[in-house]
């Protein structure tokens, strides 16, 4: 009944009603986005400590602008006409703690709006450069820049939300995400919500060639080899800590450039050195090294378990001296050892799982388990090995081998599991097709780097050097070499059968 009686809006309050709306939404929206922007900077501000440690000066600059009345000058310079003598009494004689909280929270808000600010542009700036892909999923939901962490001074990790993308599709736009955001993408990974993807941006873009000439100033530790530039910084490695490392890759990738200028370098950097390099490509690739006096190459299956027997027997040796003069491990600037490198090029070959009805059997089994007794208790006796492998499987390299493996570079690899089979994730299949571009890994640190070249001739120059210091004095090895030299023949057999379950688990126990 009031319904008939009750006055229709006239046209102008409909009109008015429709203003009063859209201002409600504009207002709450402005509201929103400056709250997301508040949020943010106390993001960007990141601890309560932090927070904290801001809030302590920002209270005693209030307590200083309310002390001179300064809040009211700024008052009634922003309006005269609102802020009028009255309303600026009024506010005088709410008294200083009140006046100090005032300006300190109002400052602080803008404070955390201007720490705010920027992060929130530039997440805008991100995400415009992901829409220019036009992902989406059956929805027609777009993904949306959620996050960015800085993680260092080149990179930035960003959280997109992309539910029912999924992370192989992004993957897959690689090139097009590189060219959108203008800066080399670093990694794509799954978050532990799979919602979530995780992009890592980097300003830094390695180089596609370094030249080990000037790579050769980084190293400067004694026993160290150069590793490659990073986007952080010159890798190099002390070989001691390693104590053993795995090179692979595809074809092509850069191994064997990478194995000599590896050794090059650890013949540079060390005093007392004796290498052992086997070559079952035919010692092709370390004719050169074999000029200096400290290295042996074996180019055979024969000489090769001859080199292992000896250095085997050597290690024996050097357990007896650690345990008689009650030392934990040899260090060749103490002790009267050198230290051994045995370098396996095309470690495949020499190991791979033969036949029982295959000539080489039983010497390929003893290349394993003679392999497998020194990675396992190497380190402590001062001898290293190096094996660099184009496939990477319990065929090719014992697991037992790989367990004792913690230095790990992998340069480009066909397939992710190829990848997965090194580096235990699939990295290395992502890297550009640049010979020399790998990813090194030694225990949790992981980073991909730009190895360098090492001409012939810059190889041959510095292996000159090296020795010239062995006729000078300069270096030396504190043991001659004559076990590697007898024939193999005249050297007992450790054993030609291959390691059981039951001859390892003895193994470990005793
Ligand atoms: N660090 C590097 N910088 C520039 N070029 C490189 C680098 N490493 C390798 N190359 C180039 O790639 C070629 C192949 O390298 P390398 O012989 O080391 O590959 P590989 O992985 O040992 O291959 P394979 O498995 O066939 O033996 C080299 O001849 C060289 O031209
Ligand atoms: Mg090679």
């Amino acid at each position: 009944m009031s319904d008939s009686k009750s006055p229709q809006p006239s046209n102008f309050d409909k009109e008015m009603a429709k203003v009063f709306d859209q201002a409600a939404i504009a207002i709450g929206i402005i509201c929103a986005f400056n709250f997301k922007i508040l949020c943010q900077g106390l993001k960007e501000v990141g601890t309560l400590g932090r927070f904290l440690k801001w809030l302590i000066p920002i209270t005693l600059i209030s307590y200083m602008v309310v002390r001179y009345q300064w809040q009211l000058d700024f008052l009634y310079w922003l309006s005269p006409k609102f802020f009028h003598n009255e309303r600026l009494e009024a506010i005088f004689y709410l008294g200083t703690l009140k006046n100090v909280s005032g300006v300190a929270g109002i400052s602080t808000l803008v404070w955390l709006w201007i720490c705010g600010i920027i992060p929130t542009i530039r997440l805008r700036g991100y995400q415009n450069a992901l829409d220019c892909l036009g992902l989406k999923n059956a929805k027609d939901f777009a993904p949306k820049v959620v996050d960015a962490t800085r993680l260092d001074t080149y990179r930035v990790s960003l959280k997109v939300l992309a539910p029912g993308i999924g992370v192989e599709k992004i993957k897959a736009r690689r090139d097009e995400l590189q060219s959108s955001f203008e800066k080399d993408i670093e990694e794509i990974n799954r978050f532990k919500n799979p919602k979530y993807v995780e992009i890592i941006l980097s300003t830094k873009f390695l180089p596609d060639f370094v030249d080990f000439s000037q790579a050769l100033e980084n190293l400067t530790e004694s026993g160290s080899f150069i590793v490659g530039e990073s986007k952080k910084e010159f890798v190099t490695c002390e070989i001691a800590k390693l104590p053993h490392m795995m090179i692979a890759g595809t074809t092509g990738g850069g191994k064997s450039q990478f194995f000599k200028q590896l050794l090059t370098g650890l013949l540079k950097s060390t005093d007392h050195l004796q290498m052992h390099l086997i070559d079952m490509k035919g010692g092709l690739e370390f004719r050169d090294f074999a000029t200096l006096p400290n290295v042996k190459v074996a180019k055979t299956i024969e000489a090769s378990v001859s080199t292992l027997r000896k250095v085997k027997k050597e290690m024996d040796a050097r357990f007896d001296y650690l345990e008689e003069k009650g030392v934990q491990q040899i260090e060749p600037e103490r002790h009267p050892f050198d230290r051994i490198v045995i370098g396996v090029d095309e470690a495949s070959v020499l190991y791979a799982q033969a036949r029982r009805d295959d000539e080489d059997y039983d010497l390929i089994c003893e290349a394993r388990n003679l392999t497998e007794k020194i990675a396992k208790l190497g380190r402590a006796a001062a001898i290293n090995l190096v094996l660099a492998t184009q496939k990477v499987s319990k065929e090719s390299i014992d697991t037992r081998i790989q367990e004792n493996i913690t230095g790990r570079m992998c340069f480009k690899t066909g397939t992710p599991e190829g990848s997965v089979r090194v580096l235990g994730n699939a990295k290395a299949s992502h890297l550009p097709a640049t010979p020399g571009r790998g990813v090194w890994q030694f225990g949790n640190e992981e980073c991909e780097v730009q190895a360098p070249y090492l001409s012939t001739n810059a190889m041959k120059e510095v292996l000159q050097e090296v020795k010239e210091e062995y006729q000078t004095g300069a270096k030396t090895v504190k043991q001659k070499n004559k076990e590697v030299d007898t024939p193999m023949t005249t050297s007992a057999p450790v054993t030609t059968k291959p390691l059981t379950k039951e001859m390892l688990l003895n193994d470990t126990q005793s």
